[in-house]
């Protein structure tokens, strides 16, 4: 296999960290790969909130039942999405693009010798106005996915879910 397909096999859920805090340096440089990632008519519809405060760390897990492993994490990045400046104004193209971004930021991360997981806060209603009223976001502004982040306490094998039935040639 390409020794470049292997760095995103690599890339794996990571859900406990070391106390290391992510430099800033490293943090800007996870921004830059995710807004590098490909958007409908480059609408760049995407902002990034960056939580560092342990406190409100915690007070995001409480709101994410299967992501509380962010109260652990070094960093949180908030994905979220403008629909004002979305292609179109169409939700869907907001969450295409805040999803390559996000996935962008999670193999820079996997590639940085750093650990990452992506927690689900679309379509959730009940997480949307959490992370609404908690993070104080503009009624335009949906919040997409939470990053949790830090340096790794675990090394999931890269792996690839591959299956032959799920490709399919030339048609059905
Ligand atoms: C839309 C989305 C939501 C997810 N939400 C969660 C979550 O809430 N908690 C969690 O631990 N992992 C979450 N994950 C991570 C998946 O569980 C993980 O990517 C999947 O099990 C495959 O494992 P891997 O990332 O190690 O390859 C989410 C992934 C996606 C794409």
């Amino acid at each position: 296999m390409h020794e470049d397909v292997l760095k995103i096999l690599a890339r794996r859920s990571v859900r406990a960290f070391t106390a290391q805090p992510v430099p800033d340096a490293t943090l800007r440089d996870l921004l830059k790969a995710a807004m590098s990632a490909p958007s409908a008519a480059a609408r760049d519809p995407w902002h990034f909130i960056v939580v560092r405060n342990p406190v409100l760390l915690s007070r995001l897990a409480e709101l994410l039942p299967h992501g509380t492993l962010i109260a652990h994490a070094a960093a949180g990045i908030v994905v979220c999405g403008d629909k004002q400046a979305a292609h179109r104004q169409d939700l869907s193209y907001l969450l295409q693009d805040c999803s390559a971004a996000t996935e962008n930021l999670l193999l820079a991360a996997s590639m940085m010798g750093l650990g990452a997981c992506w927690l689900g806060i679309h379509p959730n209603r009940e997480r949307i106005a959490g992370f609404r009223e908690r993070l104080g976001l503009p009624s335009a502004i949906i919040p997409v996915a939470a990053v949790a982040l830090g340096f790794p306490q675990e090394r999931p094998a890269p792996r690839t879910r591959y299956r032959t039935d799920s490709v399919h040639r030339e048609c059905w």
